[in-house]
């Protein structure tokens, strides 16, 4: 599950995709339409956004008008990014340019006013991330308390792609095919619920929608724990990646608790969230030494810590040091664990984050270990540009898998973002678009 390598990339996605790819949960009244149904149903091209598919079944009038039109008004169907059953009789509806429309009229009203159909990036069966597509869904109308954003900027993590080849993750996560993918994202809210009250049509927010955030739109509830204001100096791309990467690093930084002149020892220093810990400790007066490969050492250098190779060097690399380590924290596996244990560190100064079986005694952090202000704290840096949230690459929506595979190359300097929306150019006095 956690091995790397490079898989053999697809073609990318130009705008279209074949629309009788799209499946959805059994019982919806379709059949899935995906390969091997070609003698049943035609493709259709189609560009994203275009075209008013039907709510319940999210087909486009091409395809819907073949197949069991009961469907689009039994209402069985789930969304495939929001995992909701889709509610014909829905609250009222407030739409991006102010107009309210009631109950069963809004699930068509959406669909002729908005963006009826949002592009998505999908999975229908567990196994691997050339599994995944990208993919038109239905737009669903939204409840009284929830909000519709617009997603400009997608933020990668491991756990994507691991939860993708494990299905036995994914329901740890809460999750279940069909499911969307991704989960750091920055936009802007479109669309409002009725009884919405902290949150209004054009403000910019960002946090974590497990399995829905690489999409052009998503619904989260406007008390979602992860749904957060983005403050104005902020742009969409450092909000954007820094859900999983930053509470994760606030907690293990936490978790050590390191004295100013102390000595850090962090494993996987150039990665997601190794990038953001270095910084943090560096920033509390820490010497932090950096594992990582001879192509990271510029990179864990820019984050003021002293590079040195992880594997079978790493012990030496160390004992050739002036200074004794006093903590330590593992975001790959457990050799820098066991290094730092072997050379004296306590184990409750050591703390791992990915190890399933950590060695005895450290501390074992999780991203939901971080306090609630956790992510505010950390832009509050990036702000008074005392923090970066390096930035490895970029990848517009249609070359997703690209991303995907990059991510899971394990060898990231920084965290890795999906450009989707032009939102991302609602941002930030001063700051990168
Ligand atoms: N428990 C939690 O809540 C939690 C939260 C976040 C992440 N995690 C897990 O923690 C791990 C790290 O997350 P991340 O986002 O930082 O991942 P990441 O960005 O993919 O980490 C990439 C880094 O790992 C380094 N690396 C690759 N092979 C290594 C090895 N054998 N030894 C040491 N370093 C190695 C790479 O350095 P080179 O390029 O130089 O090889 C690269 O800089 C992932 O497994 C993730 O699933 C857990």
């Amino acid at each position: 599950m956690r091995s790397g390598g490079r898989r053999g990339e697809r073609p990318p996605l130009i705008g279209c995709v074949p629309v009788d790819t799209v499946d959805f949960k059994p019982g919806c009244g379709t059949q899935s339409a995906g390969a091997g149904s070609h003698a049943r149903t035609k493709t259709v091209q189609r560009p994203y956004g275009g075209g008013s598919a039907c709510p319940t079944t999210g087909l486009l009038p091409d395809v819907r008008d073949r197949r069991d039109e009961a469907a689009c008004s039994a209402g069985r169907a789930v969304s495939a990014t929001g995992h909701e059953p889709l509610d014909r009789d829905g609250p009222d509806q407030r739409t991006a340019d102010g107009r309210v429309t009631r109950g069963r009229r809004n699930v068509h009203a959406l669909t002729d006013a908005g963006p009826a159909v949002d592009s998505a990036v999908v999975l229908d069966r567990f196994g691997d991330v050339d599994d995944l597509k990208l993919q038109p869904v239905p737009s669903r109308p939204l409840r009284a308390t929830e909000v519709r954003i617009n997603v400009a900027v997608a933020g990668l993590n491991p756990v994507d792609w691991q939860i993708v080849e494990s299905p036995p993750l994914a329901a740890a996560f809460g999750l279940d095919l069909p499911m969307g993918f991704g989960n750091d994202f920055a936009g802007v809210v479109v669309e409002t619920g009725t009884s919405v009250r902290r949150l209004r049509v054009g403000d910019r927010v960002f946090g974590g929608a497990r399995g829905r955030a690489v999409a052009t739109s998503l619904v989260l509830d406007e008390d979602h724990p992860s749904l957060h204001r983005t403050p104005a100096e902020i742009s969409d791309l450092d909000a954007g990646i820094l859900d999983i990467a930053g509470r994760t690093a606030s907690a293990i930084a936490a978790a050590l608790s390191v004295r100013p002149g102390e000595t850090v020892l962090v494993g996987a220093a150039g990665g997601g969230v190794g990038s953001i810990l270095t910084q943090l400790l560096v920033r509390g007066g820490a010497h932090v030494i950096g594992t990582g490969s001879a192509a990271s050492a510029d990179h864990i250098r820019s984050l003021g810590a002293r590079p040195v190779p992880y594997g079978d060097g790493l012990a030496a690399a160390i004992a050739a040091s002036k200074n004794p380590i006093n903590a330590a924290a593992d975001l790959h596996g457990t050799e820098t664990a066991e290094v730092a244990l072997r050379m004296g560190v306590p184990s409750h100064r050591v703390v791992t984050i990915e190890a399933d079986a950590s060695p005895t005694g450290v501390v074992q952090v999780n991203g939901s270990d971080a306090t609630p202000d956790a992510l505010e704290r950390l832009l509050a840096l990036v702000a008074d540009k005392a923090l970066r949230v390096p930035v490895a690459a970029t990848y517009p929506l249609d070359q997703f898998h690209d991303a995907v595979v990059h991510q899971r190359s394990r060898h990231v300097h920084g965290k890795i973002a999906i450009r989707i929306s032009a939102g991302s150019a609602i941002c930030a006095r001063g700051s990168r678009p």
